[in-house]
């Protein structure tokens, strides 16, 4: 795979929940990241089916247009029993005509599983694309598995992770700190996995 050695790389989102994680997953690296958003970038449109097609559109349209190494993160939540919707399409379930509001996507979520057996088993998959200005690009991919809980509980974290425990914990992602979803989490597992291979570490 291929090393990343610059030390300021674009972060290819305009979401602060995802800037905040990968900011903090970095900082031990010594690498600073810049988002999308505050360069004035465009979003592309996430016109793939798949986790690693939309992160590549992502990583190479911010790769391209800063001329620096752009890391993108393609993520969602899935629903055993809803045949792992809302998946690639998780944000798209929260958005209304005033922006997102995931109290909204929560309860579409349990308006359909609301009478299915318990566990309602769910998990969080996350795929991070590193894209470089000329073109490679490196993926690497995590999830963790756990279950639903209704109602949804805590005020920490972002998206559907109040509606979230991970398999054997009893709090939701809302409610554990940050430095604790970050080590268990589908984007911690990618993140390893991308330290190990493109840091070294
Ligand atoms: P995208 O990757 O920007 O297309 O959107 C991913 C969506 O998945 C986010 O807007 C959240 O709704 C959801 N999601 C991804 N990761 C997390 C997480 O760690 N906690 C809660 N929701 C998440």
């Amino acid at each position: 795979m291929r090393k990343l050695t610059e030390k300021h790389i674009i972060l290819a989102s305009h979401n602060k929940g995802k800037l905040k994680e990968i900011a903090d997953l970095l900082n031990p690296f010594g690498i600073k990241v810049t988002s999308a958003g505050d360069l004035g970038l465009n979003e592309p449109d996430e016109t793939e089916n798949t986790y690693v097609g939309n992160a590549r559109i992502k990583a190479h349209y911010a790769a391209k247009s800063s001329n620096k190494p752009a890391l993108s993160d393609d993520s969602g939540f899935s629903v055993e029993i809803l045949d792992g919707a809302p998946g690639v399409y998780s944000a798209d379930w929260a958005e209304t005509p005033n922006g997102r509001d995931f109290s909204m996507a929560m309860s579409k979520i349990w308006n359909k599983i609301q009478h299915s057996p318990i566990p309602r088993k769910a998990k969080f998959c996350c795929t991070l694309c590193i894209a470089w200005p000329d073109g490679q690009d490196e993926i690497s991919e995590g999830s963790v598995a756990g279950e639903i809980v209704w109602p949804p509980r805590g005020t920490l974290g972002f998206g559907y992770d109040p509606m979230f425990t991970d398999d054997g914990m009893a709090q939701t992602f809302a409610e554990i700190e940050p430095r604790e979803k970050h080590l268990i989490s589908h984007r911690a597992s990618a993140f390893n996995k991308f330290t190990k291979y493109c840091l070294g570490s």
